[in-house]
């Protein structure tokens, strides 16, 4: 049994243990929950109740941040498993044999709206596990789709502001939505995936793709350039279904949370969701001279070029015991790696390094990592450094040992000065922003999708878009028509009709 679920079963012990006491926070029976101290049948209440004050105060400081993104979500936790060998290619010790199996936790989760907000959102679906593995915490933080709107951070705040509610009115803004996507276009083939019916998937637990970029290294170790660039993708084992427009409007009035229930019920009945793991290895010359750049998360590598290759089961079998303890503390990072496993020079990526833990001590507090959920627990011997203090120190603090170094005493921990230990990339160049032109190579993979298309998956992507993009103004339907026609002629010729529809029924 993992250490995890032991702390779990702790925590029910202590709960069984307190049940029939109850207490305050400082651990005293209360003697009535019911009625506040008061000077008299009729005075004001004492300020020396400290059980009231206890709860009030308490009850007051309830709300955390919730997420700027991905706010509303359900996690569960399971195991990963290596099924194939390749450990030719990564000295990450929990791929290092068949059969392995790691810890995991996993939270599913919609993009732009409120925690509170729907399951049935018309939204990519965030897609983000936590490897408790024994030579640290691997998080990867990805997504349902194998692309991305942006490809460069410095957007993100802004595309993300469009998505969100209107400075003024609080309301969804189809105008803002549209503005910056038509003047963004490389986000052409992110749209086209968004507004089919891939859109809104029946539930978060169908995930089929994640887009995220990592370098993992290859042994011998003392070779520091030895890398590959590979891309993760993790493929439902339950099938893929997803709603229509109007089956998404429907179950949005009939059980918002559907897939948070679904994911949930399921893992209760036993019957646990599983995903079949795969990586696509490009070795580092071929990126060189390879069609698309590959730092430009705009697009995808066609598996025709780079197949994909099996790795593992990811299998998640275990419900959260508290929502609050485990799921919204999680907190998930791409710059939380392992030996083995490095980030790609994608701009994007560089940028979420920053971005996770940086928002993880607002959200959360400094000290994120000693919460449960986040902790390192199968690492041998614990966190080890010099870090000290700060709010909600709950680790013991790494007791008496020396918070410096250098230092002279053999108690500390050491620096490992392991050869090859870091990824070596050569750069060159002088600094400076170098804008990625948009040139037609950015609307082909939008325009194939469209073209590979079934006749009914067009009607239903013609529909769901002008049914959005109606409510935008002119100006900016046109443009965004154009970019559709790059893409594919038919394709901007019938959204172009439609609204023309649309306008004219109105
Ligand atoms: C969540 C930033 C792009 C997947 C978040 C959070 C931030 C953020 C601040 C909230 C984290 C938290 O409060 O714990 C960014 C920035 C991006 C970016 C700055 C681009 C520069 C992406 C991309 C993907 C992605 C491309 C997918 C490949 C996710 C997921 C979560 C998330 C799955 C939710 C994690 C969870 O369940 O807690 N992102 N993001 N993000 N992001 Fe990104």
């Amino acid at each position: 049994m993992s250490l995890l679920s032991n702390r779990n079963k702790e925590h029910q012990t202590v709960a069984k243990m307190t049940s029939h006491v109850l207490t305050t926070s400082n651990g005293n029976p209360v003697d009535n929950n019911q009625t506040s101290v008061t000077a008299g049948v009729n005075g004001p209440v004492l300020i020396s109740d400290f059980h009231l004050i206890d709860k009030l105060a308490h009850f007051d400081r309830e709300r955390i941040p919730e997420r700027v993104v991905h706010a509303k979500g359900a996690g569960a936790h399971g195991y990963f498993e290596v099924t194939n060998d390749i450990s030719k290619y990564t000295r990450a010790d929990f791929l290092s044999e068949v059969g392995k199996r790691t810890p995991v936790f996993a939270r599913f989760s919609t993009v732009g709206g409120e925690k509170g907000s729907a399951d049935t959102a018309r939204d990519p679906r965030g897609f983000a596990i936590k490897f408790y593995t024994e030579e640290g915490n691997w998080d990867m933080v990805g997504n349902n789709t194998p692309i991305f709107f942006i490809r460069d951070p410095l957007k993100f705040p802004d595309f993300i502001h469009t998505q969100k509610r209107n400075p003024q009115t609080n309301l969804k803004d189809a105008d803002a939505f549209w503005d910056f996507l038509s003047l963004v276009p490389e986000s052409i083939h992110q749209v086209t995936i968004l507004f089919s019916d891939r859109g809104t998937p029946y539930v978060s637990s169908i995930l089929i793709e994640i887009a995220s970029w990592f370098a993992l290294w290859r042994r011998p170790l003392m070779n520091l350039c030895n890398f590959k660039y590979v891309k993760w993708h993790f493929r439902t084992d339950q099938g893929i279904r997803n709603l229509t427009d109007a089956e998404a409007v429907k179950l949005n009035g009939e059980n918002p949370d559907h897939a948070t229930e679904d994911l949930f019920n399921a893992i209760e009945r036993g019957d646990f969701p599983s995903w079949s793991v795969f990586v696509q290895i490009m070795e580092p010359k071929d990126a060189e001279t390879y069609r698309w750049n590959i730092f430009d998360v705009t697009k995808v590598w066609p598996h025709r070029d780079y197949p994909l290759i099996p790795v593992g089961k990811l299998v998640l079998d275990r419900n959260p015991q508290n929502y609050f303890a485990e799921t919204e503390q999680a907190a998930f990072a791409p710059s939380h790696i392992v030996p083995g496993i490095d980030v790609s020079e994608d701009r994007m990526l560089q940028g979420r390094l920053f971005s996770y833990p940086d928002t993880h001590r607002h959200r959360l507090g400094p000290n994120y990592l000693q919460i449960p959920i986040n902790s390192p627990y199968r690492v041998k011997g614990g966190v080890a450094n010099h870090q000290r203090d700060g709010p909600m120190t709950v680790n013991g603090n790494q007791g008496s040992a020396p918070n410096y170094e250098p230092n002279s005493f053999q108690t500390g921990p050491r620096e490992q000065n392991i050869k090859g230990a870091s990824l070596a990339v050569a750069v060159s160049g002088f600094t400076g922003r170098f804008t990625y032109e948009l040139t037609d190579d950015d609307f082909v993979q939008a325009g194939n999708l469209y073209r590979v298309m079934s006749p009914g998956e067009r009607d239903n992507l013609i529909n769901n878009i002008v049914g959005h993009l109606k409510n935008a103004n002119s100006t900016i339907q046109k443009r965004q028509v154009a970019n559709f026609k790059r893409a594919n002629a038919e394709y901007g010729k019938r959204v172009e009709e439609g609204l023309a529809a649309a306008a004219a029924a109105k």
